[in-house]
């Protein structure tokens, strides 16, 4: 008789490569680990100079931060396309990654990002941000960024997310913080891009953001060809973190939608 051995391997599920923003690391993403696992195949990197990658000489570009993103995927075999998630920065990386390697994306999560490149005055601010972690230590960057991070309800109610962040910056070298505000002042406008994306994508957003108003996401979704767009109450630029069940919801819903079989 022909014996056949029942199994469950978890390769089958769709691939969610996920990019943290400036100047955190991967553990932003530990809330999304725990509870997504199930759904999908969750990878999160710690982008070169944060976390736990070491750093490189800056500056760092998009392109670099992509080429790495890809690299990583290469490494573990995800050579089919993957859906590329990216808060914020992870976003921007997010638009690069697309455009570089095409091939390799199946949708896109753009949570508390812009599709807009900076203004004059930003990459002034990015230049002189970069003065100050060389001069005064990446500690002023941390404490001078954390108050505009989450929205005001979380500062009042989650001390515990406050103290975790700030740590979560703290970590962040000062090559990384320098070379990733060099890749940010440079990065290019995207929005062009948007409307030949032609895959899905999920725009999720912060009521309460303070760092990027959820009108420019809200514009974001309405020039992208597939998108749909969730704001997010109670929760500022970390959503993620600041209304984890709302985000997770999110993400397991678009998830389902496009892409379980
Ligand atoms: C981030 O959260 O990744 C950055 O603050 C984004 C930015 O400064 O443009």
């Amino acid at each position: 008789m022909e014996f056949s051995m029942a199994y469950e391997d978890t390769s089958d599920r769709v691939p969610v490569l996920l990019i943290h923003g400036y100047p955190l690391s991967n553990i932003l993403w530990d809330l999304q680990m725990g509870d997504l696992s199930d759904i999908a195949r969750l990878v999160a990197p710690d982008l070169r100079g944060h976390g736990q990658t070491d750093p490189t000489d800056p500056p760092y570009s998009m392109g670099l931060f992509a080429d790495d993103c890809a690299n990583l995927l290469d490494q573990l075999g995800l050579t089919g396309p993957v859906v590329v998630g990216g808060l914020s920065m992870g976003g921007y990386i997010a638009f690069e990654f697309a455009r570089k390697y095409p091939e390799k994306v199946a949708g896109l999560i753009l949570a508390a990002t812009r599709a807009g490149a900076d203004s004059a005055e930003v990459k002034e601010a990015r230049d002189q941000a970069a003065g100050v972690a060389i001069a005064e230590g990446t500690t002023v960057i941390a404490e001078g960024m954390l108050p505009k991070l989450l929205a005001p309800g979380s500062y009042e109610n989650q001390p515990d997310l406050v103290d975790f962040v700030r740590e979560m910056m703290l970590e962040t070298s000062e090559d990384g913080i320098v070379g990733a505000l060099a890749a940010m002042r440079d990065r290019p406008d995207s929005t062009p891009d948007l409307t030949a994306l032609q895959v899905p994508v999920l725009v999720v957003h912060g009521e309460e953001d303070q760092l990027i108003p959820l009108a420019e996401a809200v514009a974001m979704a309405a020039a992208l060809p597939m998108s749909r767009l969730v704001a997010i109450p109670n929760a500022g630029h970390l959503p993620n973190l600041e209304q984890p069940e709302a985000f997770n919801d999110a993400v397991r819903e678009f998830l389902e939608i496009f892409y379980d079989e």
